[in-house]
């Protein structure tokens, strides 16, 4: 098998260069370079950047998973049949995604939502998550989440089933 190119794993401040990303969004540059550090520290984000295999300091994207509810009057009706009538279930929250722009042409986005979506998954395994859900800041980036199955949920926020994840990332059937 060919050795992957990019290896995604949890933002360590001591090794990671932040002062350099920029996905040409400042709210989500000076995120990673200001606040993801901490919120981690406080447990309440986990952040997890993409590093080319060639320069393992080089952010080339991240993204946070936080826990999060949803509630299930807001879920459509055809997809709350097999689910169980609590006001709200758990669910998993990808806070923020950004890729660097000089990785375009990378399929960064791709690779990074793969990801979150695969981990989600397999922690909806250990601590039960019915939807992922993501907060889109604009027409653009709540286009990039429809492209892979997420549908709208209330306002800026979209939701993808979790039992959905295997038909977008195929090693989620793997368990
Ligand atoms: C949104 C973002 C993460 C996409 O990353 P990317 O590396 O360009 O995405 P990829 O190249 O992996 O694209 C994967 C697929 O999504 C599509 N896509 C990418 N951006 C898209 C957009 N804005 N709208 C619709 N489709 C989009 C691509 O065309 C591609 O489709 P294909 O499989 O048919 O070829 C990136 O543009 C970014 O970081 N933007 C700034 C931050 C941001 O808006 N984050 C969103 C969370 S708020």
């Amino acid at each position: 098998m060919p050795t992957p190119r990019f290896t995604i794993e949890l933002l360590d401040p001591a090794r990671h260069r932040r002062e350099e990303f920029d996905c040409g969004v400042e709210i989500l540059n000076t995120y990673l370079k200001r606040r993801a550090n901490q919120e981690m520290k406080a447990l309440a984000a986990a952040c997890y950047v993409i590093v080319p295999d060639g320069e393992p300091d080089r952010i080339a994207g991240y993204y946070t998973l936080s826990a999060a509810t949803v509630e299930l009057g807001k879920i459509p009706e055809n997809l709350q049949k097999k689910l169980p009538r609590y006001d709200e279930l758990g669910a998993v929250l990808i806070g923020r995604l950004a890729r660097d722009q000089e990785f375009a042409k990378e399929r960064i986005g791709e690779k990074l939502l793969m990801s979150a979506l695969l981990r989600s998954y397999r922690e909806s395994k250990r601590i039960g998550a019915v939807a992922i859900l993501v907060d889109a800041k604009d027409e653009a980036a709540s286009a990039f989440y429809k492209r892979f199955g997420f549908r709208p949920l209330t306002g800026s926020r979209l939701f993808l089933p979790m039992k959905d994840v295997p038909n977008w990332n195929p090693l989620a059937k793997e368990g």
